[in-house]
């Protein structure tokens, strides 16, 4: 069975490092070339030392590249409120001698892309803001050819950094933008579907109550999610970036439709919404976007709780 060619884009983040343990995970499924961190969640500093930690703790065995430190045209603004500190919550995990790639971030993925075999082709997975993609793109078109299709978590048809617009996409819109007038095949894993997935309190608990240190740490940053505001009350914990990799290896537990997508780059109220054209009589061009609407919670619970067990 061919393997899925895969290269993450994130920003270490405690659902980006879930997302990073069930690629480490799926290693029977996935070719997963290189990870390039992005200015999100934490600082470019602190998610690109999370990243170098988790691969380490984790055993995977893949180039880090530091890419880029803000959006393109904005300034910088982080989510320390819900990630903590550090970016994994109060997890500490060992120390680790791994270092980044040297060089260009940008160079960097694009030789790794475009030194793929001939037939073979990469799926980019962005799940945190799309700067490093949307430079990508724009420096070096030839990679088009040679990209398989670009899984976001991202979007969706309602936000949660503001009512209309989602973190990632409302960090750096005019990226977003461009990623997503691409034309390339796109899958928006957003938050219309990821706010329907989740692990429960008491199948955390059991993470955590694991003697396993993996399961053990992931069970501890997910109790700081728990721990936050946004979770009074709720029996469900979000895990929004593995989603875009449980997609990938198991898309049967998934529902969406075909639309087209814009993104507001305005400094209005509505700056970073994907505006996604919902419309039966909308023109069939431009419908480059698989929006994700649904999936089915208790297969994909375990798939997830199989993956981390296995780690
Ligand atoms: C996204 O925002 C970040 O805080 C998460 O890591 C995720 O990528 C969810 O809106
Ligand atoms: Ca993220």
């Amino acid at each position: 069975m061919t393997k899925t060619n895969l290269w993450i884009d994130c920003d270490p983040g405690i659902d980006d490092a879930i997302a990073i343990a069930a690629c480490a995970a799926s290693q029977d499924v996935l070719n997963v070339h290189g990870i390039s961190t992005v200015a999100g969640n934490q600082t470019i500093e602190r998610v690109t030392n999370n990243a170098l930690l988790l691969t380490d703790f984790l055993n995977l065995d893949v180039p880090v590249v530091s890419g880029q430190a803000g959006p393109l045209t904005r300034e910088k603004v982080d989510a320390g409120h819900v990630h903590g500190t550090t970016g994994l919550g109060d997890t500490v995990l060992p120390k680790t001698s791994k270092t980044v790639e040297p060089g260009n971030p940008i160079v960097f993925m694009r030789d790794t892309i475009m030194n793929l075999p001939e037939g073979e082709k990469m799926t980019l997975v962005p799940v945190g803001p799309l700067t490093n993609i949307a430079l990508l793109l724009k420096v070096f078109p030839e990679v088009n050819n040679k990209i398989e299709k670009i899984v976001i978590m991202g979007g969706g048809t309602y936000g949660n950094r503001t009512p209309t617009a989602e973190f990632n996409i409302w960090g750096d819109p005019e990226a977003g933008k461009m990623v997503f007038d691409s034309n390339l095949p796109i899958v928006m894993c957003g938050l219309d579907v990821t706010h329907k997935s989740g692990l429960n309190r008491e199948q955390v608990k059991e993470l955590y109550d694991s003697d396993k240190k993996i399961q053990h740490a992931f069970g501890d940053m997910l109790n700081f999610y728990f721990d936050s505001p946004a979770y009074i009350n709720s029996d469900l914990v979000h895990i929004h970036d593995v989603v875009a990799i449980i997609y990938i290896t198991n898309p049967e537990i998934f529902t969406g439709q075909q639309v087209s997508v814009d993104v507001d780059c305005t400094d209005g109220i509505n700056r970073g919404m994907t505006v996604c054209d919902l419309r039966h009589t909308a023109p069939e061009e431009g419908r480059n976007v698989t929006l994700l609407t649904d999936l089915e919670l208790d297969k994909f619970q375990k798939i997830l709780l199989d993956k981390l067990e296995n780690l």
